[in-house]
């Protein structure tokens, strides 16, 4: 693992626009180099500053208890989420600005204003009392994005209460192995919502992850759909009706830094889903300081982050962080294409928003659906761009920066985790030139680096393991009960050191590329590649539209690159075309990178956050068929025909 070789070619830089450089809140490069001086010098001193933005009921008696590898932060503070949130604002001039702006699928819409969005916090959490629920219990989410997804996150945070979100694509299983991990009291859900046009049932899955012995002792049903559903005598609740006739103020629980916020589930490789744990103080210091600094949010803004409340960064980018820094943060229920693949782009346009974060994957399925749709919206409020979730191939990151940004936005290309609360390495828009495909350089008090196995840094442009050598505010504290599984996750590969299986490499100007995971660092004839980088070179080439790259064994070379490759309109998949791709690989990359196979396929099997599920298509490569969990892919076809491809040779 010492040396995945890194042979991607060099990428042009654009400089911060003149207007971020005066306006933001790191301003220029000077600056940012000030702030890292600052933290590395004294880093408990750099957080308690930023932890000092939020109200604390009481103030922390020490910074940091850190017993490797168990941190806790401001300890002994007392403060509250929700109250950071919501009533802090309330005696300012943002008490009637839109906290919320909420678009469904069919079109419906609403606008919360912070007062608006405060009492119906506080409602709901009187409903949640009067069924019992309050500090130290577990609370499933299981919603379509809606505000009262935002609303029910809110409420429990006010009361005390520890919210796990499972996004509501999942199974009725996965659904129920997730609640009956963390002995969820209640599940928060509704009949359904949007989704390609049509209703989706939510409460159904329910019911049946309810089937068995559960520890859930209420459900409480929103009313989205008014389709039918079955309602349990004593144990389900219209949210309606739970919140008729209850106060309209509900006080916040001032809760210790270190009280369990929230659960979230994600998957490891192996074995079930791993229970992250965040909790309060430190993960909003991080959030919101990442708000203000990454994605430059002012009072101004029209804040749009695409991702679902069901994953982390709907957590931190859609919920939290924004309305902890008293922003207006858009919501939109359905799918990009619906009615049609300019949606999000007239959205943009009616709302006037300015940030815009989504996930290259959303970006890739545009350009596939081709220039047209941006072409025929405005665009011109937006101010800056983000996205997440995997690596930006270049190709990708260019298209994004024309035709969405217009040349004129900045791009924050930002790395972080489930496991790290918050956004680690990222351009701030101002200070950092960006390179197209690399999330440039740390933020100020992350101690991010690449190593070998030993620990030692690697020297440019060699690729190792992405660590991180001190704890920051928004870290796991550990996988819900479960903190042997913690530290041999993330902990026991490097004494002291976090790593959370990403590759990657730094440049002579030190700025980090990601390499993808590590499992999906392919040894061929020696070499290491990352198969991300072979992707790009693919994606690269005018007719293709997504590429996933995976390692098979080989009896001459180690392993051997099989590309799984979806071609846009108008291409023409075969033998002929394959040997143009390997040739455009070569020429990108070098013939070490020359896929021995390409897979032509209308579309790549992913969860249903967007990942390529590579794992499935290194099975169905290995040995045809498909064993292993596929619980949370998005398309069985698209698994299928792929397999049904090897089977007809
Ligand atoms: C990948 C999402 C490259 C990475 C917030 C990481 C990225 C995993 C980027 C975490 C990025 C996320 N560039 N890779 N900007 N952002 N990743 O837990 O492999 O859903 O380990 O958190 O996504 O995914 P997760």
């Amino acid at each position: 693992m010492s040396e995945i070789e890194s042979l991607q070619k060099d990428v042009p830089s654009f400089d911060p626009p003149e207007e971020f450089v005066a306006g933001s809140a790191v301003s220029g490069r000077a600056a940012y180099d000030e702030l890292c001086q600052r933290a590395a010098a004294d880093p408990e001193g750099f957080w308690a500053w930023q932890a000092e933005r939020l109200h604390w009921f009481r103030k922390w008696d020490k910074v940091l208890k850190w017993t490797p590898p168990f941190a806790q932060w401001f300890v002994g503070g007392q403060t509250n989420v929700a109250y950071n949130c919501l009533d802090r604002h309330l005696t300012t001039s943002r008490k009637d600005k839109a906290a919320i702006i909420w678009e469904g699928e069919p079109g419906d819409q609403r606008v919360y204003t912070y007062a608006m969005l405060h009492l119906e916090v506080c409602r709901f959490a009187n409903g949640l009392k009067k069924l019992g629920i309050g500090r130290g219990d577990r609370v499933g989410l299981y919603m379509p994005m809606v505000p009262e997804a935002a609303i029910a996150m809110l409420a429990c945070a006010r009361i005390g209460a520890t919210h796990s979100v499972v996004f509501g694509g999942f199974s009725a299983d996965a659904l129920r192995e997730r609640m009956n991990d963390a002995k969820a009291k209640a599940i928060i859900t509704a009949d359904g919502g949007y989704r390609k046009g049509k209703p989706f049932p939510l409460k159904a899955q329910v019911d049946a992850s309810l089937e068995g012995s559960t520890t859930v002792e209420s459900v409480i049903v929103l009313r989205r759909t008014n389709e039918a559903v079955d309602m349990v005598a004593g144990r389900d609740h219209d949210w309606d009706d739970l919140v008729a006739g209850v106060s309209d103020y509900c006080p916040a629980e001032p809760l210790d830094s270190e009280h369990p916020l929230f659960i979230l589930y994600t998957s490891g490789s192996t074995g079930k889903p791993k229970g992250v744990l965040h909790t309060t103080g430190g993960y909003l210091t991080q959030a919101s300081m990442t708000c203000r600094w990454v994605f430059d949010l002012k009072d101004t803004d029209t804040y749009w982050c695409t991702a679902d409340v069901g994953w982390v960064t709907g957590h931190s980018y859609v919920v939290f962080g924004p309305l902890a820094v008293g922003a207006t943060t858009v919501m939109y229920e359905g799918v990009p294409n619906y009615p049609d693949a300019g949606r999000f782009w007239d959205i943009v346009d009616r709302h006037r928003v300015t940030i815009f974060y989504t996930a290259p994957t959303a970006i890739r399925a545009f350009m596939k659906w081709g220039d047209e749709w941006p072409a025929k919206h405005k665009l011109d409020s937006l101010r800056l761009l983000g996205t997440v979730g995997e690596p930006i191939n270049p190709e990708a990151w260019l298209w994004y920066h024309r035709m969405i940004g217009h040349e004129r936005c900045p791009i924050v290309d930002t790395w972080w985790q489930t496991e790290t609360g918050g956004i680690m390495i990222s351009p701030l828009p101002g200070a950092v030139a960006t390179k197209p495909g690399s999330a440039t350089l740390p933020l100020p008090g992350i101690d991010a680096a690449v190593v070998d196995r030993d620990g030692n840094e690697v020297g440019a442009d060699e690729g190792g393991l992405l660590v991180i050598r001190k704890p920051w505010p928004g870290m796991l504290r550990t996988l819900w009960g479960d903190d042997e599984r913690y530290r041999s996750t993330y902990w026991s590969d490097i004494e002291n050191t976090y790593f959370a299986g990403d590759g990657a490499r730094r440049d002579a100007d030190g700025y980090f590329w990601i390499m993808g995971r590590v499992d999906d660092v392919v040894n061929v004839s020696g070499h290491r590649l990352g198969t991300a980088e072979v992707e790009s070179a693919l994606v690269s080439h005018p007719a293709v539209v997504e590429a996933a790259v995976i390692g098979r064994p080989d009896d001459l070379t180690g392993q051997a690159l099989v590309a799984f490759v979806t071609l846009g309109p108008g291409f023409e998949s075969g033998p002929e075309f394959g040997q143009e791709l390997c040739a455009h690989v070569t020429k990108e990359i070098g013939a070490i990178a020359k896929p021995a196979e390409i897979r032509f396929t209308d579309a790549l099997p992913k969860t249903r956050s967007g990942k390529i599920m590579r794992r499935l298509l290194r099975e169905i490569a290995t040995s045809r068929t498909v064993k292993g969990d596929t619980t949370t892919l998005e398309d069985q076809a698209a698994l299928d025909s792929l397999a049904k491809q090897y089977d007809d040779g």
